[in-house]
């Protein structure tokens, strides 16, 4: 087991614990917080550790379920973890690797594990990884994973719910490849992979997300040679396992943890700060909500928002960075219940992420859905009442709900909350907010 520095009431397992937030909602937020390290950055640094091998210290590592689980498979595969919970600094050693295979009951508790794939074959030559399983917003495939890997010379085959893939002996060769659509998961699984791979790797049509650009910058510090992270063209020169060293990196803050703080913040007409913050990341969220009646300072690494005017009605739709996140879809749905007029949101990236739908609707919003449209007309209120979050995202939102309804508001899914928001209550009630988390018996 891995050694923890201190305690939270978040180490793996505790979450489990089946626990509900309370909300006393119309308390406009106001104050200034801090924002996480990204997990959606810092998961996918842990799975490049697999490539390392040497002492890597992350740094602004948030505890949050998804790291404590992708603690475990690192672990499980060899690696050796200390974390320092208080410090938020992670210590990953894979110098020496026990094995390739990662079993459907460590992998299944994370889809981000998928992306071990890459390293752990470019490494070790062969990987037998699980399938990550099924999960509540979409079906989630992993063709273009599979294609890429092909395409650098790897033999892939799934069967009974694991994905075996094998090279040759002197290990993947490297090659210029397209993807079909810009997925994350598939561009940080191919790069990862084509850092110990023979020559050249160009990965066209990449995801150009700011997390993929920190995963390039992160392999860059540990002796990598990838150039155009962050870009839709990646090129990545491969270089020998000795060529790879340790390092010391500070993972970028978490864009979607401060869009949904902002998001909180106009949603309660409050006044707000967020610091460590890289506003350009957030460009599409802040033109929106500068249109629906927000007014946004932002400096270099801080953005400020209040409510310049009544909340108004707009029409988004989710698409790659730098357009629209569909990791922000559910908390601009709960901004927008009470926007005056009729808000448009067309859900492009996953075809079943509207399960906040219906409990938005239990407190009061207007809502209809058509395939992946929901057409909501503003309300004047919501009333709290008992709401259940269906993905991580989806309880973010409806937190935000319960903040702007008159009356309380028992939020559960705190299961999905946890794996992606450290501190979450702590730091809305530092803004003010009237929230606990309590135990939940019902
Ligand atoms: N897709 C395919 N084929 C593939 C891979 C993906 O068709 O081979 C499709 C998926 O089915 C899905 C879409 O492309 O509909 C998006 O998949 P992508 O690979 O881009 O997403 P991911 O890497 O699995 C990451 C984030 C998600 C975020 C998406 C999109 C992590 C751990 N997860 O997922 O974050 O929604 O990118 O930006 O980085 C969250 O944090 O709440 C979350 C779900």
């Amino acid at each position: 087991m891995f050694k923890v520095l201190q305690k939270t009431s978040l180490n793996l397992g505790q979450s489990e614990k089946k626990e509900k937030i309370l909300v006393q909602g119309n308390k406009p937020l106001k104050g200034v917080i801090r924002t996480s390290g990204a997990k959606n950055a810092v998961l996918k640094q842990m799975a490049a550790c697999l490539l390392i091998p040497a002492k890597v210290i992350l740094k602004d590592v948030p505890p949050l379920q998804d790291v404590f689980r992708m603690i475990q498979i690192v672990e499980f595969l060899g690696g050796k973890c200390e974390f320092d919970l208080e410090k938020e600094v992670l210590q990953i050693d894979c110098s020496n690797l026990n094995g390739s295979y990662a079993p459907f009951e460590l992998v299944s508790k994370l889809r981000a594990s998928f992306v071990i794939l890459g390293p752990l074959l470019t490494r070790m030559k062969s990987a037998k990884v699980s399938l990550p399983g099924g999960c509540q917003i979409g079906t989630r495939r992993i063709d273009l994973h599979e294609k890429g890997l092909r395409d650098l010379g790897a033999k892939i085959s799934i069967s009974h719910g694991y994905v075996e893939a094998e090279c040759q002996p002197n290990g993947l060769t490297g090659c210029e490849m397209r993807l079909d659509i810009p997925s994350n998961g598939a561009t940080e699984n191919l790069m990862m992979a084509a850092v110990l791979a023979q020559g050249l790797t160009i990965i066209d049509n990449a995801a150009k997300d700011p997390e993929i650009e920190d995963l390039a910058n992160f392999l860059n510090s540990c002796g990598a040679k990838i150039k155009g992270g962050g870009t839709d063209r990646i090129e990545i020169e491969g270089v020998k396992l000795d060529e790879l060293h340790g390092t010391e990196y500070i993972t970028l803050p978490d864009r979607i943890e401060a869009g949904t703080f902002l998001i909180a913040a106009l949603a309660t007409d409050g006044d707000v700060l967020i610091q460590n913050i890289v506003p350009e990341h957030l460009q599409s969220l802040l033109e929106k909500l500068e249109e629906i009646g927000g007014k946004i300072d932002c400096k270099e690494n801080t953005i400020h928002i209040c409510r310049a005017k009544p909340l108004r009605a707009t029409e988004i739709s989710t698409v790659w960075y730098p357009g629209f996140p569909t990791d922000l879809q559910a908390q601009l749905m709960a901004l927008l219940t009470k926007a005056e007029g009729t808000s448009i949101i067309k859900e492009n990236i996953y075809e079943d992420r509207f399960s906040h739908v219906q409990e938005l609707v239990h407190m009061g919003a207007d809502i209809q859905v058509n395939h992946n449209v929901a057409v909501m007309k503003g309300v004047e209120k919501l009333t709290g009442t008992q709401v259940l979050g269906g993905d991580l995202r989806a309880t973010a939102g409806l937190v935000i709900a319960g903040l702007m309804a008159g009356g309380k508001t028992e939020v559960r899914g705190l299961n999905h909350l946890d794996r992606g928001y450290s501190h979450f209550t702590d730091k809305l009630i530092a803004l003010g907010a009237v929230i606990e988390r309590v135990s939940d018996s019902s």
